[in-house]
């Protein structure tokens, strides 16, 4: 039963098929070849709006249509993230200081199959704290990656990156998650970023979902402003996120977002 193709679990997950896993890694490619090429952009003085409308070419030019765009009246091809910003920040006028870090995060669907990343970006130099708080954001998603394969559960994903980053004296941020995917933006399980090893649903090769660890370097807490979107940190603290698209294989995962130029985590 577990391993015929196609199904939904009892906690509605969707099995996929092995060709599936080929139409995720070319929508996969093309985000992070998106964000790969971003990067030379990602300068002091540039406005979020005018980094936003390269992204928008990028994704034209690959042939992906933007998952973002219209979604739930969203208008941008990206969410930038600036320093307290948590995540779904709005592309606008704002334009980047030296020493803002900030998340860009994209979404293409190619061929019906939807690509989902993100990554953090500096512009000009950066101060120590929060290249520390980068690199543990970083290290936790792949704290969760690595224990992504069949008989895991999701709780043991959100426990490593839970564990990880508080023992780095950092909080995961609860107030969002990573989700499922695949022909959708968002189906389920949630994949909550904290949590009780052995809890939640059972993994099994064929599931696709993100990982997107949201790390503060103050409280937890975050709010919602009133443009609806951009969700910032209660306490003002800087926060980071990286986000790769993975599915279970028969032995462990397949990130289907890793940068070809190996530039995901540069620092
Ligand atoms: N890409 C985001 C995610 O990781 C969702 C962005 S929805 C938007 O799930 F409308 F804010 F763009
Ligand atoms: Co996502
Ligand atoms: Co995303």
């Amino acid at each position: 039963m577990s391993n015929s193709k196609n199904h939904i679990t009892k906690d509605g997950i969707r099995i996929h098929e092995k060709n599936d896993f080929l139409g995720m890694a070319k929508a996969g490619r093309i985000a992070a070849d998106i964000l790969d090429e971003v990067g030379d952009a990602i300068v002091p003085g540039i406005k979020t709006l005018e980094i936003d409308s390269i992204i928008h070419d990028m994704v034209v030019k690959s042939g992906a249509t933007s998952a973002t765009v219209g979604y739930k009246g969203y208008k941008h091809s990206s969410c930038i993230s600036i320093n307290h910003v948590v995540c779904h920040g709005i592309p606008g006028p704002k334009t980047l200081n030296s020493g803002d870090i900030l998340n860009i995060d994209v979404t293409v669907i190619v061929e019906g199959w939807y690509g989902d990343s993100s990554r953090m970006y500096c512009a000009g130099n950066i101060s120590k704290k929060s290249e520390r708080l980068i690199a543990v954001t970083h290290d936790a998603l792949f704290k969760g990656i690595e224990q992504v394969k069949p008989g895991n559960t999701f709780g043991d994903i959100g426990f490593a990156i839970q564990n990880y980053a508080e023992a780095n004296g950092m909080s995961v941020v609860r107030d969002f998650c990573g989700h499922g995917l695949g022909r959708v933006f968002h189906a389920p399980p949630n994949v909550l970023h904290y949590g009780v090893a052995g809890s939640g649903p059972v993994l099994e090769e064929g599931m696709f979902f993100t990982i997107e660890p949201m790390i503060n370097l103050g409280k937890p807490d975050t709010k919602v402003l009133n443009d609806g979107w951009t969700a910032v940190t209660r306490d003002k603290s800087l926060s980071s996120q990286f986000e790769h698209s993975v599915g279970v294989t028969s032995k462990g995962f397949e990130i289907f977002t890793l940068s070809p130029k190996n530039l995901f985590f540069n620092y």
